[in-house]
């Protein structure tokens, strides 16, 4: 049996894109790292996993059918079937969710549809809520919408600081992320 093949899309740090590669028994092989942000650090962990880079800067095209017109050319050109979003900071239109239909997730660091968007451990912690957590979700063209993969909960202390917060809910995506691709591989 062929091994699935699949990218990662990530803007930042890519610590969950590492989480996955340093899942021993990946039920898939990551052909591609796509990046819309220059100098992101995810681009050197990819390099040092050996996972080829496809960076692009949106600002260069005309439209965001233009640019994602393209990744799916390279992603089909490389026998993508699945997408992984790590920190993708940009709203998938149809022209690529379309063309991956129910194979991209996305992860995110709440209990969605609570604190969708950007800083959601941030939303989170000021809200004053005893419980958050992280999202695996399927993605539509809405901004953290989707239908829902996988949850888990993680408790805010009375002594939490953000930034403590913020570490615990990464270890837990780091190991969800990794579980939930490989629960999907094969579907
Ligand atoms: C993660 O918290 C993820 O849930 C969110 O963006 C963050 C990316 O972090 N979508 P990293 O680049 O994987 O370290």
């Amino acid at each position: 049996m062929s091994v699935v093949k699949a990218a990662v899309f990530a803007s930042g740090t890519g610590s969950n894109f590492q989480a996955i590669m340093e899942k021993s028994d990946l039920r898939c092989e990551v052909v591609l790292l796509v990046c819309d942000k220059q100098g992101a650090s995810v681009v050197e962990k990819a390099e040092k996993y050996g996972v080829p880079v496809l960076e692009f800067n949106p600002k260069s095209f005309a439209s965001k059918a233009e640019y994602e017109a393209l990744l799916v050319e390279k992603l089909m050109g490389a026998g993508v079937t699945w997408i992984f979003l790590a920190g993708y900071m940009r709203i998938a239109g149809p022209t690529l969710l379309q063309a991956f239909e129910n194979k991209i997730i996305n992860i995110h660091p709440s209990l969605l549809p609570d604190f969708p968007g950007k800083d959601a451990i941030g939303q989170a912690f000021t809200s004053g809520v005893g419980t958050t957590g992280v999202t695996v979700h399927y993605i539509d063209e809405g901004i953290d919408t989707g239908p829902i993969i996988a949850q888990e909960s993680v408790d805010v202390l009375p002594s939490d600081t953000e930034e403590a917060l913020k570490k615990r809910i990464q270890d837990v995506e780091h190991r969800l992320y990794p579980e939930v691709i490989n629960q999907l591989m094969g579907k």
